[in-house]
């Protein structure tokens, strides 16, 4: 297959996402692994990821890949940092990085179908090449007159300072297909007509056993659980908590599925447990370790519990991993090397040693998209399926600095009401999340003929298509001014409410 290197980058999962839909399957790995397969097999092609490191101090030999004449290079970002300085061009660090999006301008005479002559790219580097290397050319340019995009004269190597995996580079399939078609001239080799079936198949190989699954009610473990469900029946077991920072549209959508559905779900009402185990936590990550550990602590109780009184033994837990989070825990980025966690996103981490069960993951393949399409070929609801996304620690994430019970019900309000706003607006469809955040500042304001001094809401909504990179989600003023001023008449405590207008990066999506 086609190998990816990865040198950290935050997208590099996305390379592999956009080459499956232009039908070739690739493998992520490290580069270490890379070299020492190497001397046994020879990929398709190679790709160089991204990273957050600089050629400077990168002593690396390359020449294992570069003296392979015939095997198809795409160099990406830092990728064709590398590339540009091995083959003798000049690598400059930059004054002033260029990040997010910027324009791109083809160099005329050079043509990529399908690809206009200026276009929208996703840019996030500091370094850049200066000085071209013998026997390429340069084929892309930013709009800063700085090098984006090289090709080699002779040898199927090319090189790109964008990002054409990103979703806002408009047209960075047409840029990966060019590389892939018409550079490494290879013939397609995936499909996804195959998905359902093989996740199917997976579930049906453990037959027999009993399954468990921590339910959230998000698309994933949904999927997953319907999926598992329709092999195994009454086999498999879910098992949703309630860590009381949820929304309301939660404990409603949770209650509609165990009334809709014929999973086997039980709640497990664990608020107090985790608001004592919050109390005088302010820091961002400390309160996602302190949830995490709550969650495994609740839910392993209350399993041996179960196991006790019904007089059974799970065998599996049944998590609704994706591929972005399998590669995550197989490149670099988790054994300390070469990027930096910026969250940590589980909330089960960890728990498959510790009760000595073995994992089921049938989705553990597929992307978000793809899940999406296998729930609806399931017969799961639309507005189940297409709910925004949710994370784990919940308004845990949502209320900045400590958590208090009052602080919870201001973001439970203010989200209640934006969603609703957004569902009579008919605007929920059209972003990707929608969410209200309480800032611990106060703010002076006017409330009859009083003065106040109260707290501020921010609503945040943005587009993505994988949470990886985002932008905000324009709406119309008349929406906003009808949100804000319902939250700052309905929700006690409320005078002023902000909208976030950040992209991703350089802000996340949460908050915290
Ligand atoms: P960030 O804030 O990292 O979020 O830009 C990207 C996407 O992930 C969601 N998110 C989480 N999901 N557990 C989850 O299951 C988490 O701890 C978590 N933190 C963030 C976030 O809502 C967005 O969709």
């Amino acid at each position: 297959s086609i190998w990816i290197v990865d040198f950290g980058s935050q997208y590099t999962q996305l390379i592999t996402r956009k080459f499956r839909e232009l039908g070739f399957t690739s493998e992520i790995m490290t580069l270490e692994d890379a070299l020492e397969k190497l001397k046994g097999e020879e990929p398709k092609a190679l790709v160089l990821s991204g990273g957050p490191q600089s050629v400077f101090e990168d002593t690396t030999d390359y020449s294992p890949f570069f003296s392979r004449p015939k095997l198809p290079i795409l160099g990406i970002c830092y990728g064709m940092q590398i590339l540009g300085q091995y083959f003798g061009g000049k690598v400059e660090k930059g004054v002033q990085g260029e990040y997010g999006l910027a324009k791109l301008r083809t160099v005329p005479g050079f043509n990529v179908p399908g690809m206009p002559a200026e276009s929208d790219v996703w840019m996030s580097h500091s370094d850049h090449v200066s000085v071209l290397p013998k026997d390429f050319k340069l084929i892309f340019q930013s709009e800063n007159g700085l090098t984006a995009g090289i090709k080699h004269e002779l040898l199927p190597i090319l090189g790109l300072q964008f990002h054409p995996e990103v979703h806002h580079t408009v047209h960075g399939k047409d840029v990966l297909g060019y590389f892939l078609n018409e550079v490494a001239k290879l013939k397609t080799d995936w499909s996804s007509k195959t998905m359902l079936e093989t996740s199917l198949e997976e579930v049906k190989a453990i037959k027999g056993s009993k399954v468990l699954c921590a339910f959230s009610g998000g698309v994933d473990s949904l999927v997953a659980a319907t999926l598992t469900q329709r092999v195994i029946g009454d086999d498999l077991h879910c098992f949703f908590v309630d860590h009381g920072l949820l929304r309301p549209q939660d404990i409603h959508h949770i209650k509609l599925l165990q009334e809709k559905t014929s999973l086997k779900i039980e709640i497990i009402d664990a608020t107090d447990m985790f608001l004592n185990a919050l109390h005088g936590h302010k820091d961002p990550e400390s309160k996602r370790k302190i949830i995490g550990k709550t969650f495994i602590d609740v839910f392993e109780k209350k399993v041996h519990e179960y196991e006790k009184s019904h007089n059974v033994k799970f065998d599996y837990l049944l998590q609704g991993t994706l591929y972005p989070d399998v590669i995550e825990s197989i490149s670099p980025h988790k054994k300390g090397g070469k990027s930096v966690t910026i969250k940590s996103h589980h909330n089960v981490g960890g728990l498959p040693e510790r009760m000595h069960l073995k994992l089921l993951e049938p989705l553990r393949f597929l992307f978000k998209d793809e899940v999406r399409a296998m729930g609806l070929e399931l017969g799961l609801q639309h507005e189940w399926v297409y709910r925004h996304p949710f994370p784990g620690p919940g308004i845990g994430v949502r209320v900045l600095g400590e958590l208090h019970k009052d602080s919870i019900r201001k973001v439970q309000e203010s989200d209640q009401i934006l969603f609703e706003e957004l569902k009579s607006h008919k605007l929920y469809d059209s972003t990707w999340q929608a969410f209200t955040v309480l800032l611990p500042v106060k703010t002076v304001g006017v409330k009859g003929d009083g003065r106040v001094y109260e707290e501020v809401i921010a609503v945040r909504m943005v587009n993505s298509q994988d949470g990886m990179t985002a932008s905000l989600t324009e709406v119309p003023w008349s929406f906003l001014n009808r949100v804000s001023s319902r939250i700052c008449n309905e929700v006690k405590g409320i005078t002023r409410v902000v909208y976030d207008c950040t992209s991703k990066p350089p802000g996340t999506i949460e908050w915290e």
